[in-house]
């Protein structure tokens, strides 16, 4: 399996983690726990070591997940986390994206109780929270490496601005954002900065929430519980979802040259993109994580990758709504 650093932090992981997200929520029903930690398990046995959690995941829910599979087996994972947004408990309504210490505090502590753990070895912030400077909240978690609660930090869907200035405070070992063969805007901006700094880019949604993998048919309808409609996810209203299954077409094509699968290509595709790039892959069922794993082993040509660097200027739809997007490359 292809290993790769996070940053410079001296934390070694494969290329091709899980990000753990739709075990809990917004990808249909939540898993159960035996389910989810036989899951986990298997990932580990498949080689996967780097998971990816965070506070806002079914609100506490995926990180009691992950500490229930991991707590007697902690020294064979690398665990990511991520604070920021705030949630109303009761209704699971987005309140807020709050960056100062004290929500950070009262974050880290429970991620570390639900996590079954004493330390995180990834910590994010998951939204950059525009009242706050991020030196102040890069600051306060650069204390948490200090008393040794994290070994990293990371900051997620940060712009090439927000990331250069918050790694004058602390070393910024990750830059998570969506990139795929249908997302590459970060390529312009923060994607150049994730490189001079020296950090790693964790692409998340690399199969693009699905649309890559070839699995949807045109009259397909999201189930109960999955965001991946309209209102939320603008690539999956209608007539944008059945033009951008066109496009997968290409990515198929190029499979079958490699006897592949299209979720495999969209990963060798990310990785493909440098050294300095990991990826985390979401899924429930461990033929997919098996299958996904084998992306690694694949190289692409030249043409191959021109042929795929095509496609996302043809995405229709933006990768979130406009009220969701003010802490997108923030
Ligand atoms: P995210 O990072 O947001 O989880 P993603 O990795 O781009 O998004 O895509 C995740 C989606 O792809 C999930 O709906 C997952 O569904 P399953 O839980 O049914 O697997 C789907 N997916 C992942 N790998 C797949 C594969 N090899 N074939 C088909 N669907 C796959």
């Amino acid at each position: 399996m292809l290993k790769r650093e996070i940053g410079h932090s001296g934390i070694f992981v494969n290329a091709i983690g899980l990000g753990c997200m739709g075990l809990s929520e917004f990808y249909g029903p939540a898993v159960e726990t035996r389910d989810g930690v036989a899951l986990l398990h298997a990932a580990i046995d498949a080689g996967v070591n780097h998971f990816d959690t965070a506070q806002l995941y079914g609100m506490g829910a995926n990180e009691r997940l992950l500490g229930e599979a991991f707590h007697d087996r902690r020294d064979k994972v690398v665990i990511a986390t991520k604070f920021g947004p705030v949630r109303d408990r009761q209704t699971g309504a987005f309140l807020d994206v709050d960056g100062s210490e004290a929500n950070m505090r009262a974050a880290i502590e429970e991620s570390l109780q639900f996590l079954k753990t004493d330390h995180v070895d990834l910590y994010y912030l998951h939204r950059v929270d525009l009242k706050t400077p991020i030196e102040e909240t890069v600051g306060a978690m650069a204390k948490l490496v200090d008393e040794g609660k994290v070994r990293a930090l990371g900051l997620s869907e940060a712009s090439a601005d927000t990331l250069r200035r918050a790694n004058k405070v602390h070393p910024i070992a990750a830059l998570q954002s969506e990139y795929s063969i249908f997302s590459r805007d970060i390529e312009d901006g923060s994607l150049k900065a994730v490189d001079e700094i020296g950090a790693s880019l964790v692409a998340y949604s690399p199969l693009g929430r699905g649309l890559l993998t070839g699995s949807y048919t045109p009259d397909h309808t999201p189930q109960k519980g999955d965001f991946r409609s309209a209102a939320t996810q603008p690539r999956f209203e209608t007539e944008a979802f059945r033009a951008n299954l066109e496009l997968v077409d290409e990515v198929k094509a190029v499979a079958a040259a490699h006897n592949a699968k299209p979720a495999q290509i969209a990963l060798a595709w990310v990785l493909g993109r440098g050294d300095n790039v990991l990826t985390i892959p979401g899924t429930t069922k461990l033929a997919n994580l098996e299958s996904n794993l084998a992306g690694a082993d694949i190289g692409l040509t030249t043409s191959e990758r021109d042929r795929l660097n095509a496609l996302a200027d043809r995405v229709k739809g933006a990768r979130y709504p406009e009220s969701r997007s003010s802490n997108i490359n923030a």
